[in-house]
């Protein structure tokens, strides 16, 4: 699903984004990455999704080598890869519904498909009650939730989230959590970006925790340790 070979990357002059990754993530893992502030941690997503491209190695989605991926062919990968930031990136002008059903206009998506996908994903999401609240209108949790929710638009097989509990209170941050499970059962393959401790320790997955740029441990049931 997720295949990394001997990945660096370098942001130029000369700073380590991340050195020598070598990484296999299988469909429907729950992979959480760890380690301290500068380490790689996005820069490991931002490759992921192509928002960077390597230095070095070669980067797998599903087979499809997206080492030099076109620009031209990002929104194909971006179909499979739905993604999720710590600041949620929701548009304040537009309401809850009109959020989500944007990600599906954008991909060019006829409007029965959209009246169709945007009450599915709401529902996921638990947020059916409140289709019409602009985003300053929701709380931190449930403008995260939005955010999921678009990200699962085009029902992605993986979804990369960085940090999302970062604003979010200890109850919403597990509501999120809860939520990134859920979708994870349904096979979504998950990468988890993270500093939450206790967040990842209670999910017993996948723990994968760099440290300037390389991977120094990588656990089935792992747990938070710095
Ligand atoms: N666009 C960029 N240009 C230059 N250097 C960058 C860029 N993005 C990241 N870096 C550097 O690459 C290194 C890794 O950064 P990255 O953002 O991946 O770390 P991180 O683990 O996500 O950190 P944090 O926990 O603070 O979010 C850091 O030294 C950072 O300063
Ligand atoms: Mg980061």
């Amino acid at each position: 699903m997720i295949r990394f070979k001997n990945v660096s990357k370098t942001y130029p002059p000369n700073v380590v984004g991340v050195e020598g990754v070598s990484l296999h993530v299988k469909p429907g893992e729950f992979v959480s990455i760890v380690g301290k502030s500068g380490t790689g941690k996005s820069t490991f997503a931002k490759l992921l999704f192509a928002e960077e491209r390597p230095t070095r190695g070669t980067i797998e989605i599903g087979g499809w080598d997206i080492t030099h991926i076109h620009d031209r062919d990002i929104p194909l990968l971006r179909r499979q890869i739905g993604v999720v930031f710590q600041d949620f990136k929701l548009l304040p002008k537009k309401t809850v519904y009109e959020n989500v059903a944007f990600a599906l206009q954008v991909a060019g998506e006829r409007p029965h498909r959209i009246r169709e996908v945007v009450p599915k994903v709401l529902e996921i999401v638990n947020l059916q009650d409140k289709l019409d609240r602009y985003p300053n209108q929701l709380s931190g949790g449930e403008q995260q939730r939005v955010a999921i929710g678009r990200a699962l638009v085009h029902s992605p097989k993986i979804l990369i989230a960085d940090e999302p509990t970062g604003n979010l209170d200890t109850l919403n941050s597990r509501e999120i959590m809860d939520l990134l499970s859920k979708i994870n059962e349904f096979g979504t393959t998950i990468a988890l970006v993270t500093h939450d401790r206790d967040m990842v320790n209670r999910l017993r997955r996948r723990v994968i925790t760099l440290e300037e740029g390389k991977v120094v441990s990588d656990v089935e049931e792992g747990r938070y340790k710095l």
